[in-house]
């Protein structure tokens, strides 16, 4: 043995602090240009998959993948920042992270963007867009160099982990949903879109660029979007306001065990969150920088999760959450009235207003005196989520007013001006606003192998007098 074989580290220890040999550290076929230009190109692909997920949540009915674009959109937006911070140690700026790298690139997230049909889009995300920027990773890990661009290794190595997870999840999806007919479609779609990324040299442009793409499936649509939220056939009576669980949640008559029903509800209703959020970011687009929409979108993510604990909630104490009217008007409403920027105002508003002693805190004590140890974690976690959304708001919503004042007031007139469309809704048979509450309290009573108590039986409050911070209408 000769030469760089025969390099020794004392005592054999792991050389290079276990990043990797002699021998591959020696090699000097990787560059900072190639380093920068690759991040930019897998930049650009998973801002764009990230832009097209939360465009989707309004308009897609199914409560599954509504949350999975929600908890997706969200990790793509880790990672388009953790690329950013990345390219910014390796370059001065300007970084020049919002120019589009390659026109084959961007044609073929337009298509995906633009194409009708969910198991159609599905297919595109998970089964051609983001395993190929799996494959650009894994490419990146293995050819950057260990030592000298240990960060873009290190963070490719941790993105291809991501991504792997990202495409099992969303392909169990494709598989659930796609239907024999759709087969061939889906074949010839995701054919087009591979043979698209092989024109523009696959996502990291590690292959060579070919001079005639395949021409567009959809040149001219617009984008899938729709402000109007959509819900799937389990979301029943969704018009339905007949109930106000505030009203019920800050009643000192009521007992902390009947509470956690209400706070369940109240935690599956967010749903609606996500829909409204998805606009303003969909909206607001480059009027506000990355870190706007990347902090918002852990927000929108956060509220997914809240719905989806109150899921749990109902799971765990056994009731079908499809039999009780989750209300979907206040997005509906906000999406089809308000501006971005009164839809923000609006959120401010209602998440500045859970802030006080009679909002999360309270919702808190009344899950820890419950006796059910689920809503008191949910609980727990729902606050600390609540304190960081207060303080997104804080940053990026505030600072466009003269004072926190003048922000609240903004954000408690925009809500004002809303027409729930109580009695409309009822007048167009829409709902009947039925009083779903002795129903549910009945069923969690036999349960729980208890006799309910006639006053809580009796229950009943709407909302149409009132909003649900209690503020009369
Ligand atoms: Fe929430
Ligand atoms: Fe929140």
């Amino acid at each position: 043995m000769t030469g760089i074989e025969q390099y020794k580290s004392y005592r054999d220890l792991p050389s290079l602090a276990g990043l990797c040999g002699m021998p591959q550290a020696i090699k000097s076929d990787w560059s900072l240009d190639e380093s920068v230009t690759r991040l930019k190109r897998i930049h650009y692909v998973l801002r764009r998959i990230h832009e097209t997920l939360l465009a989707r949540i309004p308009g897609e009915p199914i409560y599954e993948l509504k949350t999975l674009y929600s908890h997706h959109a969200y990790l793509c937006a880790e990672q388009v920042t953790s690329i950013r911070r990345r390219v910014s140690e390796m370059r001065e700026p300007p970084l020049g992270l919002d120019k589009v790298p390659d026109s084959g690139l961007e044609s073929t997230l337009n298509e995906i963007s633009r194409c009708p049909e969910t198991v159609q889009f599905l297919a595109g995300v998970y089964s051609v867009v983001l395993p190929e920027c799996r494959a650009a990773c894994e490419r990146l890990r293995a050819d950057a160099h260990p030592v000298a661009d240990a960060p873009t290794v290190r963070m490719s190595k941790l993105m291809t982990y991501e991504l792997t997870e990202i495409c099992q999840t969303g392909g169990q999806c494709i598989d659930c949903l796609l239907s024999d007919e759709h087969k061939q479609m889906v074949c010839e779609w995701s054919q087009h879109l591979h043979a698209n990324l092989k024109a523009s040299g696959s996502i990291d442009g590690t292959t060579p660029h070919q001079d005639c793409p395949p021409e567009a499936w959809y040149p001219d649509e617009k984008k899938s979007y729709q402000h109007e939220p959509e819900r799937d056939e389990r979301f029943r009576d969704p018009y339905n306001a007949g109930v106000n669980p505030e009203a019920f949640l800050y009643n000192e008559q009521y007992a902390a065990a009947d509470k956690t029903l209400m706070i369940y509800y109240k935690r599956l209703r967010e749903l609606d969150v996500p829909e409204v959020m998805a606009t303003i970011l969909t909206d607001l687009g480059d009027a506000e920088p990355w870190e706007f929409h990347m902090e918002m979108s852990r927000q929108l993510w956060d509220e997914a999760r809240h719905a989806m604990m109150g899921e749990v909630g109902f799971a765990a104490q056994n009731i079908d959450w499809t039999e009780i009217p989750i209300n979907f008007t206040w997005s509906k409403n906000l999406n089809t009235q308000l501006t971005p920027r009164e839809r923000h105002g609006v959120l401010f508003f209602i998440e500045q207003s859970l802030m006080p002693k009679s909002g999360k805190r309270y919702e808190w004590e009344v899950a820890a005196h419950s006796g059910d140890p689920l809503a008191k974690l949910f609980q727990d976690f729902d606050w600390a989520d609540e304190v960081l959304h207060a303080q997104i708001g804080r940053r990026w919503y505030v600072p466009r007013y003269k004072s926190l004042k003048e922000a609240m007031a903004y954000g408690d007139k925009c809500w004002s001006q809303v027409l729930s469309n109580w009695q409309q809704y009822k007048d167009a048979g829409l709902t009947e606003h039925r009083n779903w509450w002795p129903d549910l309290y009945s069923k969690s009573c036999k349960q729980r192998g208890i006799a309910p108590d006639p006053h809580t039986l009796a229950f009943n409050e709407t909302y149409e007098q009132q909003r649900a911070d209690l503020e009369t209408l």
